[in-house]
């Protein structure tokens, strides 16, 4: 078999599933802020929470199956890109399951139920606070979505890296 990729340790179906929906989530997510912003449509604020919302359940099962799952061996690198890739993994976890619970808080602290999709509604379960709803839109759009980008980029900025300067075929791994 000379398939370039028959030699090379994958990530279970399952991992590569939920990582490639979680990006395509994301990416959706951040679309539907994007119509929002120009068109001002409250249909698109609606999608926003509802696909955000979705990202955050798929991230808690992504997690579950990440310690059910196991990983394949790392390849060869020098140790401090080991770790800043263990860093931004671990990171890119965390900010995607902090960011739609902080636009979850924002808006029920802002006294507002949230619809998923019309098929069902996360009521207010906070007694609303505007100073408690401000902090988690400040969190929300000024804190973890910058840390969101930069760790994205250099996530992208990595994969580049190994694809074409190594060519050590790193992201047949995740296909
Ligand atoms: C991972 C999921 C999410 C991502 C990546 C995300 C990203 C963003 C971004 C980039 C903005 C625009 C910030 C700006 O104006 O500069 C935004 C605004 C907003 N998000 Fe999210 N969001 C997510 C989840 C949610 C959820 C679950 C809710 C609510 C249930 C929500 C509610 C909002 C609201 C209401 C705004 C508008 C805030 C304003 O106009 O000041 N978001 N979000
Ligand atoms: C063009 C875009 C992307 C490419 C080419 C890519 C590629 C990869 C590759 C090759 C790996 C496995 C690294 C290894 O085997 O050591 C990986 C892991 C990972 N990716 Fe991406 N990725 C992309 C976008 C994203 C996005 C947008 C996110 C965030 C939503 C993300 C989150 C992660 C996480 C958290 C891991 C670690 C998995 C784990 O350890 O459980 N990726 N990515």
């Amino acid at each position: 078999m000379s398939n370039v990729n028959s030699n090379v340790s994958k990530w279970s179906v399952s991992s590569r599933i939920f990582h490639w929906i979680s990006a395509i989530l994301l990416l959706v997510t951040w679309v539907m802020i994007l119509l929002y912003d120009n068109l001002d449509s409250n249909l698109y604020i609606g999608l926003h929470k509802s696909f955000g919302i979705s990202l955050l359940f798929w991230m808690i099962a992504r997690v579950i199956n990440r310690l059910l799952t196991k990983a394949p061996p790392s390849v060869p690198m020098p140790k401090w890109q080991a770790l800043l890739a263990h860093l931004t993994h671990f990171g890119l976890y965390a900010l995607l399951i902090a960011m739609p619970m902080a636009g979850l808080l924002m808006t029920v602290y802002g006294g507002r139920p949230v619809d998923i999709f019309g098929l069902f509604q996360i009521p207010v379960f906070v007694t609303p606070d505007r100073g408690l709803a401000r902090s988690y839109n400040d969190l929300h759009t000024d804190i973890i979505w910058p840390a969101i980008i930069a760790f994205t980029l250099i996530h992208i900025g990595a994969a580049l890296y190994h694809q074409f300067v190594k060519k050590d075929n790193l992201i047949a791994r995740m296909k």
